[in-house]
């Protein structure tokens, strides 16, 4: 049976860091808080100029040297992200024409947080199927275009990124499974309440930002992603110590550890990036993923557990043997 191997992985983040300090300057909060309630010290912001695309694009490319393939054996591109360039075309299609890729089926997924895992479910049906034999599957996002400044509960928290990886079909295991979930009716706790549909024309400056119940959202994500943990574990029959590190979606420490407790795995296999990238939403499991293997913890068989949990509400994870 085909299966979907990641064959290369790469990030990039923006040159600006922006600091817990710098942040006290901007909004009453303190380098104490942000750190005890959220485990984060610094996030990358992108330059005024600097795009999405742009930085899908850096990302993309390291991943495609990583895997060793050129634009031409590229057979299938997603993005995911909340923050495209434009309304269209998609993020993807402006990607494809930057990696000089012509004529495969390139399209973005808009899942929030959860965007990428739920991009690499996409792309592993598209190979098992044999409708693609090598895909580039990116999470990025300039979150902090859609961050209010002034707003001290959200501000702390996001930040600017991209990661990526190459899939390629094989006979040998990949991707085992993935789990795939949403529930619409959670719309209030975390959103973006404004968009092109609803009057984009009209839009008021100071409605065009993340707003986040961020205590009730804390909530539902610890035991959402504890349920999703036994979901992917019952659906392969595994155990708990049948997995070798967890690469959680990046939003808080506290729900990081909460999900390490719930599969008994000590800190030191889990990846943890939150405290220098802050939340990417979409970004941020890609970019855990690259730095733990361009580190060298994460090596050639090992079993990994990618889970997110975000905006919609979405959540979903993929078990992969890397
Ligand atoms: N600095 C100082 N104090 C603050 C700050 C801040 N930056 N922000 C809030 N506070 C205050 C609050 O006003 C409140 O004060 P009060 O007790 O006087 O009312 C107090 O700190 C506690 O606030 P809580 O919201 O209860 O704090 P909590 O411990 O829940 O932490 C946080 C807040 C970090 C947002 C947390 O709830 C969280 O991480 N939520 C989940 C985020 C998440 O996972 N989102 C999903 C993905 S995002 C996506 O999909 C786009």
């Amino acid at each position: 049976m085909t299966s979907a191997r990641i064959i290369g992985t790469g990030s990039f983040l923006p040159e600006r860091i922006l600091t817990n300090q710098q942040l006290e300057q901007m909004v009453e909060t303190t380098d104490l808080w942000i750190r005890e309630r959220t485990g984060i010290r610094q996030r990358h912001i992108a330059a005024p100029e600097e795009t999405t695309c742009d930085l899908a694009e850096q990302a993309a490319r390291r991943a495609m040297s990583a895997a060793g393939k050129g634009p031409e054996e590229i057979d299938l591109i997603i993005v995911a992200t909340t923050t495209p360039d434009q309304v269209f075309p998609s993020t993807a299609c402006l990607l494809q024409s930057r990696l000089d890729i012509h004529g495969c089926a390139a399209f973005d997924i808009q899942a929030v947080c959860t965007g990428f895992i739920y991009a690499l479910g996409v792309a592993n049906s598209f190979i098992r199927s044999g409708a693609a034999r090598c895909a580039l599957v990116i999470g990025a996002e300039t979150l902090s275009r859609i961050v209010d400044w002034s707003d001290r509960q959200t501000c702390v928290l996001f930040g600017d990124g991209a990661g990526a990886v190459v899939l390629e079909a094989a006979e040998t295991p990949g991707i085992i499974s993935t789990h795939l979930h949403a529930d619409g009716d959670y719309e209030s706790l975390l959103r973006v309440p404004v968009g092109i549909s609803k009057g984009y024309h009209k839009l008021q400056q100071e409605q065009a930002f993340i707003e986040m119940k961020g205590n009730e959202v804390f909530k539902m994500a610890v035991t959402t992603l504890g349920r999703i943990v036994d979901e992917t574990l019952e659906a392969n029959q595994m155990k708990k110590t049948d997995i070798d590190w967890l690469i959680p979606h990046q939003a808080n420490i506290r729900i990081i550890n909460a999900t390490a407790k719930k599969l008994r795995m000590a800190m030191d296999r889990v990846v943890v990036t939150v405290d220098t990238h802050g939340n990417t939403s979409a970004a941020s499991v890609p970019l855990a993923l690259d730095v733990a293997v361009r580190d060298g913890r994460i090596r050639r068989g090992d079993t990994l557990l990618l889970e997110a949990f975000g905006g919609g509400f979405t959540w979903g994870s993929v078990l992969v043997k890397y």
